[in-house]
This record gives C-alpha cells, structure tokens and sequence, in this order.
C-alpha cells in the first residue's frame, strides 16, 4: 500500500504498524487493509473523474472486496456501489449505502433479487437481457425503476479469457443488433426511466484503446443521459504490469464520453480491483520449507484465500515480512492438497524457515471475495490498519463456523 515503508530498508510496516506485530496479534493468514490507501484511491478516483466531467459519479464494484467495513469506507468517502446479487446488496444497505447510490447487476438475477432491489428503491438495476426487461416490468408495478440496459460492444480488451466480457459472444449484455429492440421496449414502459447504457468489457485491462472503441460501438444506439462506463482498470502485482494512472485512464474515458456521446453525458464508472488491490496486503507463516528442484516454502494459507494464481494463472510478489529483498529463488505453495495450489510460483526470499512471516503484497481485490472453506480451513480476518492502529474488522472463522450449517 501506499500507507506502508519498509524500516531499515528490511522490515515492512502498514498502517504505521510492523507487519510482524499483526501476525504475532491477529494470527496467521490474515487480510491487512491500510485504510487510508482506500481513502486516498476514492478521492483519486473522484478527483480524477471531475476534473473533467464535474458530476461524474464513482461506484465501487463491490464483488472486488464485498467486506461491510471496505464499503463503509466508501459510502463515507461520497462514492456508489455496484452489487451483482442480492448478498452483496444485502451488504451494501448494511454499509449505509443511500438505496439510491446502489446499482444492481447480473445476467441471471433472480425474481427475489430484483424485488428486493426495487423495494429498496435502487438507484439503477441494470437490465441485461430481454427476460431481465420483462421482469423488471412485471415487478415495477407502479412505482417507475431507473435503468440502464447493458450492451456488448463486441470489443475485445487484452485480458485473461476468464475475465473477459466484451467479445459478441459473451454471456454478458444485450448484443448490438438486439440492443435497439430493448431500447424501443424499455422506453415505452411507463414503469421504467431508461437513462442510458451500460459497458463492461472485462477486468485487468492494461490498455485504453478497448474503452474507446466500446463506446464507439454503443454511441450510434442513440441519445442518453447518462452513460456507465464499468470499469476494468488494471493494477501492477509485479513488475510485470504497467497500468496507466487513475489519472490518465479518467481523461481517456471522459474524452471517449463526450466525444462519441456528447457533453451532456453523465458518466459513471464502477472501478473494483483498483479501488482495493494495493491496499491489502496478505500475511501467512512457513511452516515447512523444502528442496528438491525447487525451493518449496509451505505457508499457512492458500487457494482458500487467494484462489487467482489458481483460476487465472496470477501472478503475485512475495517478501519475508521482516527481511526484505532476499535472494533465494522460491515456491511460496499454499496447504491445499493440489499441486496447482502455488501462491507465488517465482518469489526470492531471504533463507526462508519455518515461523518466517511471508507477506504477498496487491492482494486486495478479489481475495477476501474469493476465499473458501477448500481443505476445512477456516477463513483469515480482515485488519484494518491506520496511524498506528490496527483493529478486527471480520473475525477469523473457527472450526464451529464449519460445521454451524449442519442439521443434526
Ligand atoms: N462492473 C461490472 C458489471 C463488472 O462485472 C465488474 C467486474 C466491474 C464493474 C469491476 O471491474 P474491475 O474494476 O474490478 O476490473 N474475479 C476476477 C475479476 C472478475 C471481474 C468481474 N467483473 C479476478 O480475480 O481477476
């Protein structure tokens, strides 16, 4: 995080607090946010998006780290909140989001969810496809639902397949040819105040070219209000990754808006990963370090709290938290019975051993919101950490939190 230093070039600390001080208080794995990292990110992100564009709007993708306190950082820091379900809304409201900053997502949303959502007098639902439009309808009744109707640009971003949406065969939005019909049936429902359109087209991307050329691809669909352009901003995990700043892709996606839709255009945009990634970080202990053709550094964790070296081949960086800058080639591995089960495939550490304390930095975005119960391990906290001091924000799960489902 940005909120973090290493003292003597060597000992990490976040938040003002030694990373070895949280793993000996809060336990081993553990999830640190520096709070004042997502602080900061919020008013970046704000500042950014107005100095061009005054009443642009930010909504935090919530899936990215679906934690009650994350969110309530960011209702108090003046932003939205995007929900794909009617769990992370269910989290939302509990965060204090105002109903009418809350907007809802989802190509398989259910009647419950969509209920719910209108009930609760959500800023927008966005409708994906046209079975999610007569629902709407159909449940609206009288009151009028704010819209916006998704569309797939049919534009590729280069990202992991796994987490791309905008090519004309995703599962993802209404198509272009389809989207015109949708727009005919949404503005002739008296129940429904379509104000605009929608993009996501995928998550990781690096490059800015993509977002232009899917606003492009939506911009001869007519004449709106308001614009959301979903967010999908890239972070660095290594050196490896180079993303342009919040700065530079905000002036990107403004000019894009105006420029294909006009100066009147609000815009939205719905930012996850680069909101919260860099302000966590993960801490796990060796407990088992092994030569064969690698070196193999067995820590406490896993797959269980960090599933994306797993699903997507990410790849992170690792450091022993109070010896930084080691240079013995590593395979921080997790404690999961599958081989694929590798946090950092190629880390350097300092001579590892076991009770060392292994911190993987950039792992705030979709760890928490992807952890597991894999193996009956429990789930870490969540520790935030600002000026000094750290406090529980999710306790850890414990071995009666597996089993408190069972009916006997
Ligand atoms: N809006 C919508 C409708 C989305 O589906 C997403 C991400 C976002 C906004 C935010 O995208 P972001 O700014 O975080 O890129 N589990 C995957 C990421 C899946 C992203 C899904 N949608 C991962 O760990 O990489």
């Amino acid at each position: 995080p940005a909120d973090s230093r290493l003292i003597d070039d060597r000992r990490l600390e976040i938040g003002g607090v030694d990373a070895l001080a949280l793993a000996r208080e809060f336990g081993t794995p553990a999830y640190v946010v520096a709070e004042d990292d997502l602080r900061s990110r919020a008013r970046q992100y704000l500042s950014a998006f107005r100095t061009h564009a005054p009443d642009a709007e930010i909504h935090f993708a919530s899936k990215a780290n679906p934690c009650t306190a994350v969110l309530r950082v960011f209702a108090e820091e003046g932003l939205g909140v995007d929900v794909a379900s009617g769990g992370e809304l269910h989290v939302a409201l509990k965060a204090g989001f105002e109903p009418a900053k809350i907007i809802l997502h989802g190509n398989a949303k259910s009647e419950a969810e969509l209920r719910t959502a209108i009930d609760a007098g959500v800023g927008y639902i966005v409708i994906d496809n046209f079975a999610d439009l007569e629902r709407v309808i159909a449940l609206a009744g009288d009151r009028v639902q704010p819209v916006l109707l998704r569309v797939t640009p049919d534009v590729r971003g280069e990202t992991h397949d796994k987490i791309s949406t905008g090519q004309a065969d995703s599962k993802f939005g209404l198509s272009l040819r389809d989207a015109s019909a949708a727009i005919e049936r949404a503005a002739a429902a008296p129940n429904l105040r379509l104000d605009g359109l929608h993009l996501h087209i995928g998550s990781q991307l690096l490059e800015l070219g993509p977002w232009r050329d899917a606003v492009e691809a939506i911009a001869p669909l007519g004449d709106f209000p308001v614009v959301n352009l979903g967010g999908g901003l890239g972070v660095a995990y290594t050196d490896a990754e180079d993303p342009p700043s919040i700065e530079v892709y905000a002036a990107a996606k403004v000019a894009a808006a105006r420029e294909l839709l006009g100066d009147h255009v609000r815009i939205i945009d719905e930012p996850g990963r680069s909101l919260v990634a860099n302000a966590g970080v993960t801490l796990y202990t060796v407990e088992s370090v092994k030569r064969n053709v690698s070196t193999w550094v067995g820590v406490d964790g896993g797959m269980s709290d960090n599933l994306r070296p797993m699903l997507y081949g990410a790849r992170y960086e690792a450091e022993i938290a109070d010896r930084f800058g080691g240079t013995t080639p590593s395979r921080i591995t997790g404690k999961h019975c599958e081989s694929g089960d590798v946090i950092v495939a190629e880390a350097q550490l300092d001579e590892p051993k076991p009770g060392d304390v292994v911190v993987t930095p950039a792992t705030g975005a979709y760890g928490y919101a992807m952890s597991n119960n894999y193996n009956g391990i429990p789930r870490p906290p969540v520790v935030f950490v600002k000026d000094g001091d750290a406090r529980v924000v999710v306790r850890r799960e414990t071995f009666e939190d597996l089993t408190s489902r069972d009916i006997d």
